[in-house]
């Protein structure tokens, strides 16, 4: 798919990514499925490059989720080490193209090793303008709403807050990174059309778009796929097909 073909007055601001498939991948090849692990970092390179080279200026990926926990021992332990790898090698492309790390999720539960290089890497990160690159780990949508409301909460027990001032505003005021604008366009990888727990607040309008690609295989031009189909879809937010159609464009 030619960029061409693309309107650059209709990028998608926020792109989130549920990438998911790497165990199949591997799989489907006769490799351990570390191996797929291993694979989908050459993705996640090629696909914040196109993004950054589109003008996204938020691409959140779903690296682990609270659920993840749950796998076997060795699987987790390997993706931990993908990701401390990564946090270091890809530092030096990062710190070139102004990329802004973040991370969202109950980051108290990596192991202490790994949360470090989290917290170096949105320290160094922290004045890069250019673009956002959100990492969600150890992370849950409804982990996310329960950390926020016992936030609200004990802000409320204390006399700080009125309860009346509570509103979707001031609660999404509440969540992990308040400053990232909710994603447009939400890509999942590995043939699932599923949410499995990724920014359940935040995807109350984003637009939806599933393919049967496995992760490791996911490319520059599927991202360019999968913002030509979003480019074709109308937001409406509840309204009319006429009165958006009369609204100004945005992303
Ligand atoms: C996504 O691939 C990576 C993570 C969840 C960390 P999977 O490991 O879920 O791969 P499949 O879905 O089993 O193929
Ligand atoms: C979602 O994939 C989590 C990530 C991609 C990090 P999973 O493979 O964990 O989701 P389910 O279990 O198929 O719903
Ligand atoms: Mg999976």
């Amino acid at each position: 798919m030619p960029e061409s073909q693309l309107r650059s007055d209709r990028v998608p601001r926020h792109v989130a990514i549920i990438m998911d498939g790497n165990g199949r991948w591997a799989e489907s090849r006769g490799l351990v499925r570390n191996e797929g692990h291993r694979a989908g970092i050459e993705a996640v390179r090629a696909v914040l490059r196109a993004a950054n080279d589109l003008g996204v200026r938020y691409l959140t990926l779903y690296a682990f989720s609270s659920e993840n926990w749950g796998r076997p021992q060795d699987e987790v332990r390997e993706l931990m080490q993908l990701l401390d790898r990564y946090l270091v090698d890809e530092m030096p492309e990062v710190m070139e193209n102004r990329i802004r790390i973040r991370a969202i999720g109950r980051l108290e539960r990596l192991p202490p090793a790994t949360r470090k290089k989290v917290q170096d890497a949105i320290r160094d990160t922290a004045s890069n303008d250019a673009m956002d690159l959100v990492f969600a780990l150890s992370y849950g949508g409804r982990g996310e709403i329960v950390d926020a409301a016992r936030k609200i909460a004990r802000a409320a027990a204390s006399g700080e807050l009125d309860p009346h001032a509570i509103d979707e505003k001031l609660f999404a005021s509440y969540l992990y990174e308040p400053e990232v604008p909710d994603p447009d366009l939400l890509i999942r990888t590995g043939a699932e059309s599923r949410l499995s727990n990724f920014l359940l607040w935040q995807v109350a309008y984003t637009e939806i778009y599933t393919t049967e690609l496995m992760w490791p295989d996911f490319r520059e031009d599927h991202l360019l796929e999968a913002v030509r189909d979003y480019q074709s879809r109308e937001r409406r937010f509840g309204k009319t097909s006429a009165q958006v159609s009369n609204e100004p464009e945005s992303g």
